[in-house]
């Protein structure tokens, strides 16, 4: 598995084409996703952007991997000026829908791009979000390379993604599991690679939090319409795997066997173009 990209043409149109595959079937779920449409991490995000930008009214900012539109939206109410784009048609036509319903006169764009080559002018944007996406990613750090180009200096990245444990191992494990629910994911890395890419894409971090998402584990199966091989796959997984696993994805005790919950470890990043 490349690093976080290096990906050949054939590699990367292989890796879209099982992205669009998993969310074209599964829009609307991510539309009423409970998690995806009221996590206040959302609230925290937008926060954490003004607090380095000041009022959002106005600006022109770009939500990457848009999926239901839940962040699109959150920038919208905050006043920005809001292109929402996506690598998936379907799941564009249902983010558009969803926003046409909740915020009809927010004037909201929608254009189908992947994360690694964005559509965009340089300097087009003074925001860019991406929110419990990056983990299907091919490529994360042309990912952020093109957030790097399309931000205008001064500019904000503000990142929310699962993350994975630093210790190679468990992450391994945590990954595989991932994998057997939704094979459209890629891989979530620790926030120490997150750091570094972003170092390298001359993005400077200047906001970062670490918090648990709970889940029920039928919700989440049910939500990516994981076959049943892969969901007895998954659990006879979760039940044998190694204790650094079980502790990261279950609890920090454990639960005994046939796990009903799981949780999830997320990072919120906000990094800098460098100065205005
Ligand atoms: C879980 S949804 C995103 C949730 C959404 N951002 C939110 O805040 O509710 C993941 C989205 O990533 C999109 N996606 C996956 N790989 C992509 C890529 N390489 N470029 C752009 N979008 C991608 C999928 O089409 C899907 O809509």
């Amino acid at each position: 598995m490349p690093d976080g990209g290096g990906r050949d043409a054939d590699d990367r149109a292989r890796v879209h084409d099982s992205a669009r595959t998993q969310f074209a079937a599964t829009a609307e779920a991510y539309v009423h996703s409970a998690i995806h449409a009221a996590g206040d991490d959302l609230a925290r995000l937008i926060e954490a952007i003004t607090a380095r930008l000041g009022s959002l009214a106005g600006r022109p900012a770009l939500d990457v991997a848009t999926g239901g539109g839940h962040t699109a939206l959150a920038l919208a109410r905050a006043g920005a000026v809001v292109t929402a784009s996506d690598l998936t048609p379907e799941m564009l036509a249902a983010a558009e829908a969803h926003l046409r319903e909740a915020a009809p006169d927010a004037g909201v764009r929608f254009v189908r791009a992947a994360a690694e080559g964005l559509p965009f002018d340089g300097g087009a944007f003074e925001v860019v979000t991406c929110r419990i996406a990056a983990h299907h990613f091919a490529d994360p750090r042309a990912f952020l390379a093109e957030a790097r180009r399309v931000l205008a200096p001064g500019g904000v990245l503000g990142l929310i993604d699962n993350i994975a444990p630093e210790d190679v191992a468990a992450a391994r494990g945590m990954n595989d599991v991932e994998r057997l629910r939704d094979p459209s994911h890629v891989e979530a890395y620790p926030v120490s690679r997150w750091l570094g890419w972003a170092g390298e894409a001359g993005l400077e971090p200047v906001h970062l939090e670490r918090f648990w998402r709970p889940k029920e584990l039928e919700t989440w199966l049910r939500r990516a319409r994981t076959s049943a091989e892969n969901e007895a796959a998954l659990r006879a997984m979760l039940e044998a795997a190694p204790a650094p696993v079980r502790r990261y994805l279950l609890a920090p005790s454990g639960e005994a066997s046939a796990p009903s919950r799981l949780r999830h470890e997320v990072m919120l990043l906000v990094a800098s173009a460098g100065p205005v």
